[in-house]
């Protein structure tokens, strides 16, 4: 097939969107990714322009910053959100200094982008949605990155929800499994240690699929009852700098301090249930998050290792004619897709990130709240909360807090 005619990069002559972000590793080279595209692809209603990054590490940050495409670096984050070039702080940093970053950002007039999980504690959590909740009245915007809803097959999902296709809904039904944690003699990386995390698990992988769930549903998990397990309590410690996924040289051992896996039951506020399992060792599986949802009349079904696909089933054809139907979702007419690719050429990882910059960048040119916001990034620090305080209390049904 011909490919379409390249023209000028619609965000050509578009007010400037000034990014400044904090992390250069694994978010960091997926947030870059997501910044440089989205202009590039999406008629923008601003240009976002990579002005600052920020590590600890000059020269290693210097090195990112070409890699990326970033213009300038800095090794100290409170220099980035000060610099006058920098209209949106984005946070790729892990848990334990999202709140800082991001209180301070918003204090300095600047829009935020936060990863997932939106902080460590429920505490933490409260504070940024308070202080982004002020910012608002301000003109400036916040968002958590919660980019498995910027999918275009779960987007399509959201919709097919919310135009009634499954009526009533019964059955929520999760799992995210990965496997990198299976031998025990990986390091001790930041993953692994509470103070920095946080939770194991439950927050990197459980904050994702509680998000996804009540996003696809359109409602809010009312309470839950859970299992959290260590399997392997002690790990060799990492020598020197560690990405928190990579396996690095190591002396001597130390103590995990976070769940390696989480397995817990939910209620939704109008009585469907829902299940969930969040793990690192499930062996075999790389990235398998999977989801489906029951309603009274139909069904949808996503697994993110087939992520232009969703399966549904409607549940009003007559039974002689009726099963799952595959939907690829790479037509025009399907959220995102208009700016990509000719039907059946596909979507990956990557364009969640790029999808992300997109809705943000809209929502601060419209001066509209950006979902999911700091107040949902809450909401599931809240579910998480409860997961922790009922697999300590023998797996207690626990209400979420509001
Ligand atoms: N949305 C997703 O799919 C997804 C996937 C992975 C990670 N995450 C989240 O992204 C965040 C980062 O995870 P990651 O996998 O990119 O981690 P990583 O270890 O790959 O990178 C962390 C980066 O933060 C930098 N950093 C740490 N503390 C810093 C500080 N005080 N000042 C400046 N830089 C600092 C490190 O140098 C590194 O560049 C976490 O909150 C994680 O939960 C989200």
């Amino acid at each position: 097939m011909e490919q379409p005619q390249q023209s000028a990069a619609p965000e050509a002559g578009k007010p400037p969107l000034r990014v400044g972000m904090v992390g250069y590793a694994f978010m960091g080279a997926a947030h870059s990714q997501g910044w440089r595209t989205a202009g590039r692809v999406f008629d923008l209603p601003r240009r976002p322009v990579l002005s600052a990054i920020c590590g600890r590490d000059a020269a290693a940050v210097r090195a990112a910053a070409d890699r990326h495409g970033w213009a300038a670096a800095e090794t100290d984050w409170r220099a980035l959100i000060a610099r006058d070039d920098v209209d949106l702080v984005d946070i790729c940093t892990p848990g334990d200094s999202h709140a800082e970053i991001a209180l301070a950002a918003l204090a300095a007039g600047k829009h935020v982008l936060c990863e997932k999980p939106l902080a460590n504690t429920v505490e933490e959590a409260e504070a940024m949605t308070a202080a982004a909740e002020a910012a608002y009245g301000r003109g400036q915007l916040a968002m958590v990155g919660f980019n498995y809803r910027r999918v275009p097959a779960t987007a399509l999902a959201r919709s097919m929800v919310a135009e009634g296709r499954l009526g009533t809904l019964r059955h929520v039904r999760v799992t995210y499994l990965q496997d990198w944690l299976v031998d025990p003699q990986f390091p001790l990386t930041w993953r692994l240690r509470k103070e920095l995390a946080g939770s194991g698990a439950l927050g990197d992988l459980g904050a994702h699929v509680v998000d996804l769930a009540q996003y696809l549903a359109g409602e809010q998990l009312a309470g839950v009852s859970a299992l959290t397990e260590t399997f392997v309590r002690q790990r060799p410690l990492p020598v020197g700098a560690s990405s928190g996924l990579s396996t690095v040289e190591s002396a001597g051992t130390g103590q995990v301090t976070v769940d390696d896996a989480a397995v817990f039951t939910g209620r939704f506020a109008s009585g469907a249930l829902a299940s969930f399992e969040a793990t690192r060792f499930a062996t075999g599986r790389k990235n398998a998050l999977r989801i489906e949802l029951n309603g009274e009349l139909g069904s949808l079904a996503f697994d993110l290792e087939r992520l232009n696909e969703l399966a549904y089933y409607d549940g009003t054809e007559p039974a002689t004619r009726g099963g799952f139907r595959r939907i690829l979702v790479t037509e025009p007419d399907h959220p995102y897709v208009d700016a990509w690719w000719p039907p059946g050429h596909g979507l990956g990882y990557e364009h969640t990130f790029i999808h992300q910059a997109r809705d943000l960048v809209h929502a601060i040119a419209e001066g509209r709240p950006p979902r999911p916001s700091f107040a949902d990034g809450l909401q599931v620090q809240r579910v998480l909360a409860a997961v922790e305080e009922s697999a300590e209390k023998n797996s207690v049904y626990t209400p979420i807090a509001v």
